[in-house]
């Protein structure tokens, strides 16, 4: 998966929620590390964000349909990466 691109389609479907892996809705359920590891179901890993991304969950929409599955592929290895390195 792209990072970069990843990235990108990150700021145009997921910052509104998620600016600086924050959550703007349920501000405990951000996407850094430890929030992921204690949420996500299925735990911190790339195919644990596919799946709420495609699917959604509660107040977040699913993005099946609307993303392609590359695009999915790509925002969710951002998602990790940024988990990684902490957001900035
Ligand atoms: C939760 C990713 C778009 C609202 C999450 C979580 C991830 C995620 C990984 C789990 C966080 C955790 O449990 O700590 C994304 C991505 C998006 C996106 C990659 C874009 C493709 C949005 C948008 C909204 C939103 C646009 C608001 C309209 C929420 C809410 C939760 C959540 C409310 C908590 C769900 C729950 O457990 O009840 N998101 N999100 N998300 N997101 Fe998003």
């Amino acid at each position: 998966a792209d990072v970069d691109a990843g990235e990108t389609v990150f700021n145009a479907n997921c910052a509104a929620c998620h600016a600086g892996g924050q959550n703007v809705i349920m501000p405990e359920k951000t996407l850094e590390k430890e929030a992921l590891e204690s949420y996500l179901s299925g735990g911190r890993n790339e195919k644990a964000v596919i799946n709420q991304v495609t699917n959604g969950k509660n107040a977040m929409p699913a993005f099946g349909g609307r993303l392609s599955d590359e695009d999915i592929a790509n925002v969710a290895a951002y998602v990790i990466s940024s988990s990684e390195s902490g957001w900035e």
